[in-house]
């Protein structure tokens, strides 16, 4: 037998409907606020995402799916949605449109993580990218916009976090600070931390460690160290989101775990704690479109795993309405009322009515056994007789009633009754 690769999933049928809400859902949202659906290829030259997420990440150093192709070039398959977008935001001439360029997309990513609840290998982002505004109100409206969405698909008891970690200018000086403070407790340093703290020592702050985490609490804070205008942006940035009634709270770990941020990064967290709890996290990135060669670009966007709402929908108990199937089941009985059903099911789907039509040589309450396991509304029934009358036993499945009705007007009679249910 043949397995799914480890950290992959299969979204069966009965998983659909919370896919599809979620979907219809964040496109809803990206109409409001004005964003237009972008798809980018799943792999990409290797080279895109170490120069974006960063060489000292855990997504660069561990976790990518890289492969040289038949040429010998390497491929990396997608760990993340912002490079690709950003990719082609410059190849595409992008800079040429009206200013925020504001790009959506559905992408499935690849990580090489060690799966658990909510945390695959191959996972599935929504997220949004707003490209080319400095304005912190275009921060506000990011967040602003990931909060509606979750609001819309129904949770309650989430927070949103939210920190600054400054720009090319500010953040050497914080860094300086950092490494002081964490060369003191060297020693009661986790391997991994004590290796990223020459490199990355950002990184430090989010390690989940407990001695980490504890030393992290007492860190100099990134926002202490913001220079005049990253503090400014994020003084205006808290005024909006407080004008907009939007709640967050204040985390100086907050740093996220791609190298490109700057100034604002957040994050929206269920209730429930957990080193997998994250349902969504974004920021800005005011420097990546200039270092994949373009021209100095702010930016700022936002992306969600579909599979951690769909596992927090499931947790919240929210209702998903579920995907219609056909609503008339076509049952027979006999070699000539078998073509007579063929026919017609075939004509009510032209005319668009959905249609199940019964196979192979099956008794009757075998066929209307299968008609409400299906929970068609209706079941029209022919055997020789309605053959030789041309008519047509019409059942209907709630009510247990059955009557006959001509078959020149059963088309327009039943797509009449099922409008009108
Ligand atoms: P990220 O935080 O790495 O950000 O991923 C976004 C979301 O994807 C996470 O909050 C989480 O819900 C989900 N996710 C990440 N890894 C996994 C996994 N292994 N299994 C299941 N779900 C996962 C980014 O990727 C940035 N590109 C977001 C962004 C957009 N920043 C600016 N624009």
């Amino acid at each position: 037998m043949y397995k799914a690769p480890r950290g992959t999933t299969d979204i069966l049928p009965a998983e659909q409907p919370y896919w599809r809400y979620v979907e219809g859902q964040a496109e809803a949202v990206c109409q409001l606020y004005g964003y237009q659906r972008i798809e980018t290829p799943m792999f990409e030259d290797s080279r895109l995402f170490v120069r974006s997420i960063g060489q000292e990440t855990d997504i660069v150093g561990k976790e990518m799916y890289t492969f040289e192709d038949r040429s010998g070039d390497s491929m990396t398959l997608r760990p993340e949605g912002t490079a690709s977008v950003c990719r082609s935001y410059l190849e595409r001439g992008m800079q040429s449109l009206p200013m925020p360029v504001k790009l959506y997309y559905f992408a499935s990513v690849f990580r090489y993580e060690r799966p658990q609840a909510g945390r695959f290998r191959q996972h599935h982002q929504f997220g949004f990218e707003a490209i080319g505004e400095a304005d912190p109100a275009l921060d506000a409206e990011v967040i602003d916009m990931a909060w509606q969405l979750y609001l819309s698909l129904g949770f309650k008891n989430l927070s949103l976090v939210m920190n600054s970690i400054g720009c090319k200018k500010c953040r050497p000086v914080y860094l300086r600070h950092l490494k002081e403070y964490y060369y003191k407790h060297v020693d009661r340093l986790c391997p991994d931390c004590k290796r990223r703290l020459e490199q990355n020592p950002l990184r430090l702050l989010d390690c989940k460690q407990p001695a980490c985490h504890e030393l992290a609490e007492g860190a100099p804070k990134s926002s202490d160290y913001l220079c005049a205008e990253c503090a400014e942006h994020f003084q205006r940035l808290k005024k909006h989101l407080s004008t907009l009634g939007i709640p967050y709270q204040l985390d100086h770990r907050l740093v996220r775990g791609l190298d490109y941020y700057t100034r604002t990064v957040f994050e929206v967290q269920p209730e429930i704690e957990g080193a997998q709890s994250t349902m969504g996290g974004g920021g800005r990135y005011d420097n990546l479109i200039e270092e994949l060669g373009g021209a100095p670009t702010p930016a700022v966007g936002f992306a969600t795993g579909m599979e951690r709402i769909v596992l927090n929908l499931k947790r919240q108990n929210i209702a998903v309405p579920p995907i219609p199937g056909p609503l008339v089941f076509v049952a027979y009985l006999g070699e000539q009322a078998k073509e007579e059903a063929l026919k017609l099911s075939t004509e009510l789907r032209r005319a668009g009515v959905g249609v199940l039509l019964s196979l192979g040589e099956r008794s009757l309450r075998a066929q209307l056994r299968h008609a409400n396991t299906v929970s068609a509304r209706y079941t029209l029934i022919l055997g020789q007789e309605e053959v030789e009358s041309a008519q047509v036993q019409v059942r209907d499945m709630g009510q247990g009633t059955q009557e006959r009705v001509p078959s020149a007007g059963i088309i327009a009679e039943l797509a009449r009754r099922l409008k009108q249910s």
